[in-house]
């Protein structure tokens, strides 16, 4: 009775998985803070994918890892940057199975860790994120993602413009039909910390990204980054993180008719892995309960290191048949 009235539902259709690789390492490497999930080589990413694929997910988003950072970020548009690289490899192997996504920011590829060039030296309190030098640096990854094979870019670094002109970059370089998911209320949260580890990212003198990023304390600020990220082209609006954010999901969701994204990010994910490693909660029940609040939430998609665990327990419920 109970599954025949359920209001949501969670599938392993609705899910993103978000993938690391990592340039010059020929081992996939942990990431402590990430239990389960690792920095990949080219081929482990491949092999991940195909399993993925293999396994119903619809979608994955890659990150990268380069060997060397600048001022500028310019491996994430270097056309033999990593993750254009890997892209590549990507399109290769799953076609027209999967909707692969790029994550569109510069912060793992700048040697000072922001998310934008800087208007004076890294550390120094009154060097700002100079936003509109940032925004054509966007423009460019977009277009390297893009021709590398990239489905979706997905800006992040919450500058104020990036999907105008990151739409008009794409247009300009032919790529009509690559869609961009906007990261549009992502707030400066605390739980991003495992992901910091994961792409060896650290803010250079200490700083934040407040400035750039959403205040926690605000929900009316969301819809004005929501509502200015579809004026400017987005096809579908994240918000991010997710389970602290609840109202803020549902809140877009009665905005917009677009499909709405949430992020469950590192953060949260570890907190599941650590109670559970201690015996504290039961993983798998927490896990499932989180996903499916974040779906009543309103979020269509759900970005989430969970993936894989779910889709491999829901081969294994199909496989084993009914459950009390
Ligand atoms: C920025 C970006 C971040 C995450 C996704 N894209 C980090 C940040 O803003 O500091 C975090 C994701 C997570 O914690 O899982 N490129």
């Amino acid at each position: 009775m109970r599954e025949l009235v359920a209001e949501t539902h969670l599938g392993v259709g609705q899910l993103v998985a978000p993938l690391f690789v990592r340039e010059g390492i020929d081992q996939p490497q942990p990431i402590a803070s990430l239990p389960g999930v690792v920095q990949h080589t080219r081929a482990s990413l491949r092999e991940e994918v195909r399993q993925l694929a293999d396994l119903g997910v619809r979608s994955v988003i890659l990150f990268g890892v380069p060997s060397i950072k600048d001022s500028i970020g310019s491996q994430a548009f270097d056309p033999e940057g990593i993750v254009q690289q890997a892209l590549r490899d990507l399109s290769g192997i799953v076609g027209d199975r999967m909707v692969i996504m790029a994550d569109l920011c510069v912060d793992e590829y700048t040697s000072h860790g922001h998310c934008g060039v800087l208007d004076g030296p890294p550390g120094d309190p009154h060097t700002s994120v100079d936003n509109d030098a940032t925004l054509e640096i966007y423009g460019k990854i977009a277009v390297a993602q893009a021709n590398a094979g990239a489905h979706v870019v997905a800006p992040s670094g919450m500058m104020d413009g990036q999907v105008g002109a990151i739409r008009a970059a794409l247009d300009a370089a032919g790529h009509r039909n690559t869609a961009i998911l906007a990261y549009s209320a992502k707030y400066a949260s605390g739980l991003y910390g495992p992901f910091r580890d994961a792409v060896d990212c650290a803010i250079v003198g200490g700083g934040d990204r407040k400035a750039y990023q959403q205040d926690w304390r605000n929900a009316r600020e969301a819809m004005v980054e929501v509502l200015a990220d579809l004026e400017q082209g987005a096809d579908m609006v994240m918000v991010k993180p997710a389970m602290a954010y609840l109202d803020i999901i549902a809140k877009v969701k009665a905005a917009v008719d677009v499909p709405v994204a949430a992020y469950h990010v590192s953060g949260e994910y570890a907190m599941i892995k650590a109670a559970a490693a201690n015996g504290w909660i039961d993983h798998d029940a927490v896990a499932t309960e989180h996903l499916t609040a974040i779906r009543r939430a309103g979020a269509d998609i759900v970005l989430t290191y969970l993936t894989r665990w779910f889709a491999e327990a829901q081969a294994g419920r199909a496989a084993g048949g009914a459950h009390a």
